[in-house]
């Protein structure tokens, strides 16, 4: 099967050119200024249009238990989503449910594959650190994985100790896996939360209150501190504070190799969302900051210290006791609704895989801060090189997977749940007006969306096993 996309504006993470794209099947074959029209080839004009390599997520969360319910994205509504939004791959995170990593592995493995309608992958959670698990972190990389997730929050839960996360950064040194941190200071949230519950503080602001940037500060540098003793490359996901990006900066000037993820929702909203009657809404760990934060977080993403903009995309229902039709059918999930009268009981977590691209186009390129070329390295590119899936995926090149966004620059819409596909009842961009969409995504070769129609189909999305993590893989 031959595709060919003519006059289009190609646009890659390092230039933008007039020219014509050729796939065939899931590859692209040929780019060239211009293509000769062959038999038994279907066309695609992309006069006026972009023709931008498919968005990668690499931090969602699919199908995710928490507080007795789940996220309400599964595999299949979450990549269906994301697709919408010209995001074609995304890589959610395997839960140590058991000691066994492998054995976890599988059983994610095996659950998204009958639902996932674009491609993706898995980072580990190393939650639970036992002779065992140590054992088993070098053997997922045969499994395709190489990058790990550890936290310095939630204790009891989730938290590794400091000699812990030692441990396992050397560990993941030796065999080709990125370390990913989850930066917060469990014991201050801990008293703090104790603190707020006593004095009857149950309102949703205070999330944010008893989770202080500082706490995310200073993990940060206390993690790259680690990283530098144990030799070991680490990024930082979803950075929400300005300190954090200050630290990650003196970390790099130091020759570190620590890289950092931010996401839409730190760099467009504050904590005052939460003082409003729906803020719960924003609940998410850890929570938005200030406005000088979003300032630094910005400068962070111009001047290279933080490399990618992700989404933790980890949707819950605002009001899970009203279903919301989806395909057809009324759905309700149990969601933040959850935690009425009590902050610590709302499920934490927001949608966004769908809106990260179209909301960035708008906000970055858009307004003339960021080139198109910026906007693909920060959401495609530099994603899939250190995840270990470059050129395979977030560039045009020939060779790689045609994941191909045709994206129409001069589409204005009204945005909002109405329009994002994501599996909730609510948007946080409701009513944003945006200039910039997908109009037709290509998922390796497959026409999947088109004119805001869905042509993709449950279990289409292939597991992309990942290549070892290359220290120096963003020149
Ligand atoms: O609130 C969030 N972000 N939930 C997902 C879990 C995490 O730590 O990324
Ligand atoms: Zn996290
Ligand atoms: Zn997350």
């Amino acid at each position: 099967m031959l595709t060919l996309i003519k006059n289009g504006t190609l646009v890659t993470e390092e230039k933008s050119l007039t020219a014509d794209l050729l796939i065939e099947d899931d590859k692209i074959i040929q780019i060239a200024e211009k293509i000769e029209i062959g038999e038994n080839m279907k066309v695609v004009d992309a006069t006026g249009l972009f023709v931008l390599p498919g968005g990668v997520d690499v931090h969602v969360h699919l199908d995710l238990p928490m507080f007795g319910t789940v996220s309400s994205d599964d595999h299949y509504t979450g990549t269906k989503a994301a697709a919408f939004g010209g995001t074609t791959m995304v890589i959610d995170f395997v839960s140590q449910d058991s000691d066994d990593l492998l054995k976890n592995v599988r059983v994610l493995k095996e659950k998204a594959a009958s639902k996932a309608a674009v491609d993706y992958s898995f980072h580990a959670n190393i939650t639970h650190l036992t002779d065992a698990v140590e054992k088993d972190i070098p053997l997922l990389v045969k499994e395709g994985i190489s990058s790990i997730k550890v936290f310095t929050a939630y204790n009891n839960r989730l938290r590794l100790q400091d000699g812990e996360i030692f441990k396992v950064m050397r560990i993941a040194r030796d065999h080709g896996i990125l370390t990913m941190l989850h930066a917060e200071n469990g014991d201050v949230i801990e008293i703090m939360v104790q603190e707020a519950i006593e004095a009857r503080h149950f309102s949703p602001d205070w999330h944010a209150k008893t989770r202080p940037s500082w706490g995310a500060v200073e993990s940060v540098m206390r993690a790259s501190a680690i990283s530098a003793m144990a030799d070991a490359p680490l990024y930082i996901v979803h950075m929400n504070a300005g300190g954090e990006v200050d630290l990650l900066e003196y970390a790099q000037t130091h020759g570190l190799k620590v890289f950092g993820e931010t996401c839409p929702q730190y760099l467009f909203f504050t904590e005052d969302e939460l003082a409003k009657p729906d803020g719960a809404k924003w609940i998410c760990s850890p929570p938005m900051r200030t406005i000088q934060d979003q300032v630094r977080l910005w400068q962070g993403l111009e001047k290279g210290i933080v490399q990618t903009i992700a989404t933790d995309h980890c949707p819950f229902f605002f009001d899970g006791s009203k279903p919301i039709m989806y395909e057809g059918i009324p759905i309700a999930i149990a969601g933040k609704e959850l935690g009425k009268g009590d902050f610590t009981k709302i499920p934490n977590g927001l949608p966004g895989v769908g809106d990260r691209m179209p909301v960035l186009w708008t906000e970055m390129v858009g307004s003339g801060r960021f080139t198109a070329n910026q906007f693909v390295k920060l959401t495609s590119s530099n994603p899939a090189k250190l995840f270990g899936m470059y050129p395979q995926k977030g560039t045009l090149q020939v060779g790689s997977d045609a994941d191909v966004v045709l994206w129409d620059p001069n589409k204005n819409l009204q945005y909002g749940v109405a329009y994002s596909q994501q599996r909730t009842d609510y948007n946080l961009y409701e009513g944003w007006n945006l200039k910039g969409f997908p109009v037709s995504v290509f998922s390796r070769g497959e026409l999947i969306v088109e004119h805001g129609k869905w042509l993709g189909k449950p279990g289409r999305g292939k597991f992309i096993p990942r290549r070892p993590f290359n220290p120096d893989c963003l020149g």
